[in-house]
């Protein structure tokens, strides 16, 4: 079968072949629909972030995969079904992350993330996963089901912000998010009617079509070239929550002077080692005084994927048109992995979805 993969040394994916998987006891066969690529794909192949399987020459990529399940193999599933797989693994057997059923809160080195470190991933023909790791969608959402992992990752990080502020009356009404990736669009739209007033920053000239999502979703586009992130809530408003999805690193602390009084920041971006001149004492001190709370968020678990599968069905479908800008057959591939302002989501499209 085909497969997608970035060899050792090397920055540009390939195709190889690779042999068809078998499934072991427990696990399913899977025929791969799509799979999205994201920023941290970016990542792994430039080898920022993530790593090989122990002995391989190469990692088969991918991350955000939706197939059909092609052999139950004893498994609860039947032929046909439409599945979304979850990223992590454990490395050896099995540990007490993944049998509470909260693998995302693992740290590491006891984890495997399928296409990002350690394990191969989706970006094949075929995948085989345990059954516990297989999350089933309902068959309409099999075109779009690689948004569903992405969609789980803001799932878990509202989850874990919101809980920080469980303790008293949160009344959020502002809501901002850095970043107008796949990752901050989707969250954008994800911020339901709880807010009144939503923002979204980013560094590009008008006309453009994540800024054009932006309006249509009714939020407020701030140029973080006209209006630094610090100085976002004196030029605008202050804000209750803070959604960092640029994956750079002066805006996670910059954000706590953005902040209103009792409000959090969830920090997603998995920036690299960077040097930044910043007051620490008067961020502790905003922090301190004011109640403020800053929670990071990785990775989701098999409870966020179904929360995900729901907040899918919520979302217009203009959006998901405007947001998804290519799927590409393998043998057209390369054009999923282009990085500019005309793309915002693409995916790899590994066989043609046939309604049951
Ligand atoms: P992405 O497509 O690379 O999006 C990042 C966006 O941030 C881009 O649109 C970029 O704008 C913008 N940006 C970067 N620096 C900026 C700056 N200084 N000012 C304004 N805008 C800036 O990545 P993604 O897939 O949406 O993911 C976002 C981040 O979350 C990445 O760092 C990724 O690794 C991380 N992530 C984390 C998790 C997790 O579990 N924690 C899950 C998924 C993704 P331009 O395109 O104009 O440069
Ligand atoms: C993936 C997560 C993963 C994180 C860190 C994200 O892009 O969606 O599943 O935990 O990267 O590797
Ligand atoms: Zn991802």
């Amino acid at each position: 079968m085909k497969a997608i993969a970035v060899r050792r040394e090397t920055t540009d994916p390939v195709v190889i072949e690779k042999p068809r998987p078998e499934p072991s006891a427990g696990e399913a066969l899977v025929r791969t629909l799509r799979v999205g690529v994201d920023g941290t794909d970016h990542e792994v192949i430039a080898g920022g972030h993530g790593g090989f399987p122990d002995g391989e020459d190469h990692l088969v990529l991918g991350h955000e995969a939706v197939g059909i399940v092609e052999d139950p193999n004893g498994t609860g599933f039947e032929v046909g079904d439409a599945v979304v797989p979850t990223v992590r693994r454990p490395p050896n057997g099995t540990n007490e992350y993944f049998e509470r059923g909260e693998p995302d809160m693992a740290p590491d080195g006891m984890y495997h993330e399928r296409g990002i470190v350690g394990a191969h991933g989706y970006m094949a023909e075929y995948f085989t996963s345990p059954a516990e790791h297989l999350v089933r969608i309902p068959d309409h959402q099999a075109p779009f089901g690689f948004l569903v992992e992405p969609i789980s990752i803001t799932e878990k990080a509202f989850e874990v912000a919101y809980a920080s502020r469980s303790s008293f009356e949160w009344r959020p009404e502002t809501a901002l998010v850095l970043g107008n990736g796949s990752l901050g669009l989707l969250t954008l739209a994800m911020l339901d009617e709880t807010y009144d007033r939503v923002y979204c920053l980013g560094r590009r000239d008008r006309p453009d079509p994540t800024i054009d999502i932006m309006d249509e979703l009714g939020a407020t586009y701030v140029d973080s070239r006209q209006t630094p992130v610090d100085e976002v809530g004196a030029a605008f408003e202050p804000m209750d929550f803070v959604f960092e999805a640029t994956g750079y690193a002066p805006h996670g602390v910059q954000a706590v002077h953005t902040l209103a009084p009792n409000g959090v920041i969830a920090l997603l971006g998995v920036p690299g080692s960077t040097d930044y001149e910043f007051d620490v004492g008067a961020m502790h001190g905003e922090l301190v005084l004011h109640n403020k709370a800053i929670v990071g968020s990785v990775n989701s678990n098999a409870g966020h994927f179904e929360a995900a599968t729901d907040t899918l069905d919520s979302l217009p479908a203009w959006l998901l048109d405007d947001l998804v800008t290519g799927i590409y057959p393998v043998d057209d591939f390369r054009k999923a992995f282009v990085d500019d302002n005309t793309v915002i989501k693409t995916a790899v499209e590994f066989s043609a979805y046939e309604e049951r």
